[in-house]
C-alpha cells in the first residue's frame, strides 16, 4: 500500500488516527509548574499533534506517524512530546522531515541526545524511553515507525524522568538533570 503525506495539511492519507497534545495534556511534565499552569490559563496552546496511518497497532505490524512539534519553550524548557517507554521492549525509527528537533533517550541509567533535522534517521533502540524536543524557530515534524505490539507507557517517564531536559540558553540549548531543583 501507499500512503501520502500533505505537508502543507499535515495530513496522511489514507489515515488512521489523529491527536492532539494541548499544554494541559503535559501536566506534571515541565518542570516550572508556575509558567506551565500560567501557558494553561492562557489559551492552552497546541503543542503538538500525531497523524497516524491506518496500520493496526497489533502484533507483527509496522504502524507509522507524523508528529509535529509547534516552537516554544514553558520556563525555559523547550516545547516537547510527552515521552513514553515500549512496555514490550522494541526499536523504533525516526526519520527528520521538517524543522530542528532532537531526540531524548534513557534507559533508566543512561541519557542519550540524537540532534535532529530532515533527513536525519534517528534509532531508538528496545529497552531506551524517548521523547522529541523541537528546538528550533519552526515546526520540527518527523516520521515514526515502530512495531505495532510494542505498546506505550507514558507513567514511566512521569516516574523515571528522561535523565535530563532541554532549555533554551541564549541561541543555543543546554541540559540539566531531570530532576534537578
Ligand atoms: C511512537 C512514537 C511517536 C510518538 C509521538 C508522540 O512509538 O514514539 O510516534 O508517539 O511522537 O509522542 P508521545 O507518544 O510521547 O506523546
Ligand atoms: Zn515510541
Amino acid at each position: 500500500m501507499s500512503i501520502r503525506f500533505d505537508q502543507a495539511a499535515g495530513t496522511l492519507s489514507p489515515a488512521g488516527p489523529t491527536l492532539t497534545r494541548r499544554m494541559s495534556d503535559l501536566e506534571g511534565l515541565f518542570r516550572d509548574q508556575n509558567s506551565w499552569r500560567t501557558a494553561v490559563a492562557d489559551g492552552d496552546p497546541i503543542v503538538y499533534s500525531v497523524v497516524s496511518s491506518p496500520v493496526p497497532e497489533i502484533d507483527r505490524e509496522l504502524p507509522q506517524s507524523i508528529t509535529t512539534i509547534h516552537p516554544g519553550t514553558t520556563g525555559g524548557e523547550f516545547w516537547m512530546t510527552k515521552g513514553h517507554q515500549h512496555p514490550n521492549h522494541q526499536g523504533e525509527i525516526y526519520l527528520g522531515m521538517s524543522g530542528n528537533g532532537g531526540l531524548l533517550m534513557f534507559d533508566g541509567k543512561d541519557t542519550r541526545w540524537v540532534d535532529m533535522a530532515p533527513g536525519t534517521i534517528g534509532y531508538i533502540p528496545p529497552g531506551w524511553a524517548h521523547r522529541s524536543v523541537n528546538v528550533g524557530s519552526e515546526p520540527y515534524s518527523f516520521l515514526a515507525v515502530y512495531p505495532g505490539g510494542a505498546g506505550h507507557d507514558y507513567s514511566w517517564v512521569l516516574e523515571n524522568g528522561l535523565g535530563q531536559r532541554v532549555w533554551r540558553q541564549d541561541d543555543g540549548l543546554a541540559f540539566v538533570d531531570y530532576f534537578a531543583e
